[in-house]
């Protein structure tokens, strides 16, 4: 059933069920995101995609990615002034993480953050937005790896941090990773073959020994793995201020 809502003053017609921020999208608003992509089921990590939903005379804050419109009267802010507000802690709170991650300093500098006012914790890289795991889990089918320990000690690693199994060394996890944490190298033993690395994790190269040419299956994945990744830095890029 197709239902009307107001996002930032505009009139849009989708079906019921449709994630506010699929709606945003489609009335041209790009709402900013890191753990999100159409492909993969919403998730709800990164906070960033927050906005102001008002109805019946109620105002709450919620992540556009995993909450659903509905045509109970509902009308969406994307871009207020808490909304903000809120947008710049979690990017300060990100770089006092990451503070080296390119994707987090643009976003912060379209935010009009100079420098995070957080001590910088550390020189991570990983933002621990999980789409990786879940690109793993949902589009490639093997689950080689997930989110391992707690707090601080939070990481994408593969079971028991040891080489993975089931891995098909795809590079799906390289190329979804928003921050460039997962990298795709020669392998130390055969330089003509791939290896990821993720911190001090290895996983094993390409079953194939990366003949990609020869294999369409791999060949038309990358490819859309490309375009997807593609997409998704322009959107990021493009993240209002
Ligand atoms: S390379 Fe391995 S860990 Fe990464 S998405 Fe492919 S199967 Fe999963
Ligand atoms: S490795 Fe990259 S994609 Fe995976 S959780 Fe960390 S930042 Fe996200
Ligand atoms: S995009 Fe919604 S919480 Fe990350």
């Amino acid at each position: 059933m197709k239902i009307q809502i107001i996002i930032d003053g505009r009139m849009v017609q989708v079906e019921q069920g449709t994630m506010i921020i699929e709606a945003a999208g489609k009335a041209g608003i790009v709402v900013p995101t890191l753990c999100h992509h159409e492909a993969i089921k919403p998730y709800g990590s990164c906070r960033l995609c927050i906005v102001e939903v008002v109805q019946n005379k109620q105002h709450r804050l919620v992540t556009s990615c995993n909450s659903p419109v509905d045509n109970g009267g509902m009308e969406v802010f994307t871009d207020t002034a808490g909304v903000r507000r809120i947008r710049r802690s979690i990017i300060e709170l990100l770089l006092a993480r990451c503070p080296d991650v390119p994707v987090l300093q643009t976003m912060a500098r379209q935010m009009g953050i100079e420098s995070s006012r957080l001590k910088k914790k550390n020189d991570k890289q990983c933002i621990l937005c999980g789409l990786c795991v879940r690109f793993c889990e949902e589009v490639v089918g093997v689950a080689a790896i997930g989110l391992a320990n707690r707090g601080t000690e939070r990481e994408v690693a593969t079971p028991f941090k040891t080489g993975s199994a089931v891995c098909v060394g795809c590079g799906s996890c390289s190329y979804i990773c928003p921050t460039g944490c997962i990298e795709m190298v020669p392998d130390k033993l055969d330089p003509r073959l791939r290896s990821l690395t993720m911190g001090s994790l290895s996983l094993p190269s390409c079953n194939n020994n990366l003949q990609c040419d020869s294999c369409t299956t791999d060949q038309e994945f990358l490819d859309e793995m490309k375009l997807a990744v593609s997409e998704f830095r322009n959107l990021a890029e493009k993240t209002p201020s």
